[in-house]
């Protein structure tokens, strides 16, 4: 029986959108809209995440904010990490996006997602009886991504197969800075190996292009010997042996955009589809 009182609230559990408080308050603190606090904060943790990658982003942004704001940023990363852990693959970022976007009945710039129960259906539709490639990872492709919330039902189904978010690699795409953010955020913090492009899936333009330190780690079933030596503890991923080459050579890396070859899948109600 549960302790009196604690009915309903577990004690020590993070509430899903306890972030939104400090960022709310650096939206008061400052007048800058909340749309433009949240892409902060997610360009903040996106950099926080990425390993080190962009660290020049990072310092840009921080560069635009006072102390007591940034303070407020990590709380609001810390208490986003903490409800995450008790919520597996769940979007706790994209029902933010839609409620800020669209507050004072603005219907112009508002955003919706796919519910989670639908995104969790279609990816139960199109990958739990899917045969999986033994020698590679599954290549999923995502061209509308917003949060990213199909990609995370794609890789909790995954899980309840038993195999780890590395068997599979995702190329998404948005045309929204905020979006992208948003999906960085989500994939990396649950290990889905991914590169986010910030572009337009139909005229192919691009505008910017992050790639999660995972990208490197997707592998098939039975990973090359080359990989297994690659995974071993302190020893550094292809793409870290890569930067570091590059940086010796004093050439920055540059993002590979090119999309994988073979069949890939993008999940769609309808079933899959080659691209
Ligand atoms: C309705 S949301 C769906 C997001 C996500 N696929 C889902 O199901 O939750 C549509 C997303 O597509 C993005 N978008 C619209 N046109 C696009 C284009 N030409 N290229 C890339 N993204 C686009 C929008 O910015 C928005 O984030």
């Amino acid at each position: 029986m549960p302790a009196k009182g604690r009915a309903g609230k577990s004690a020590g559990v993070t509430p899903r959108f306890a972030y939104r408080r400090p960022l709310e308050q650096v939206a008061r603190r400052t007048g800058r809209g909340y749309l433009k606090v949240f892409d902060a904060f997610l360009t903040l943790a996106t950099c926080a995440l990425s390993a080190g990658r962009y660290e020049a982003l990072y310092l840009e942004e921080a560069a635009r904010w006072e102390r007591p704001d940034l303070e407020d940023f990590a709380r609001a990363f810390g208490l986003l990490v903490g409800a995450m852990e008790f919520h597996p693959y769940q979007d706790l970022l994209g029902p933010t996006h839609e409620e800020w976007s669209s507050r004072g009945g603005k219907q112009i710039g508002g955003e919706f997602y796919t519910p989670t129960p639908v995104a969790t259906m279609m990816a139960r539709m199109a990958l739990m009886d899917a045969e999986l490639p033994e020698d590679r990872p599954l290549e999923l492709l995502e061209p509308a991504c917003g949060a990213g919330g199909l990609v995370l039902a794609a890789a909790e189904v995954l899980a309840t197969r038993g195999e780890p978010p590395c068997r599979m690699r995702v190329t998404a795409w948005d045309v929204s800075h905020t979006a992208v953010m948003m999906c960085y955020v989500n994939l990396t913090a649950w290990g889905v190996p991914a590169t986010v492009i910030h572009g337009n899936a139909l005229s192919l333009e691009v505008w910017g292009a992050y790639r999660n330190p995972f990208w490197a780690m997707a592998r098939g079933k039975y990973p090359s010997e080359a990989q297994q030596v690659c995974e071993l503890p302190g020893a550094l991923s292809a793409a870290e042996q890569a930067v570091v080459a590059l940086k010796e050579n004093g050439a920055l890396p540059q993002p590979d955009l090119t999309l994988p070859k073979g069949p890939g899948v993008q999940v769609s109600l309808f079933g899959e589809e080659g691209y």
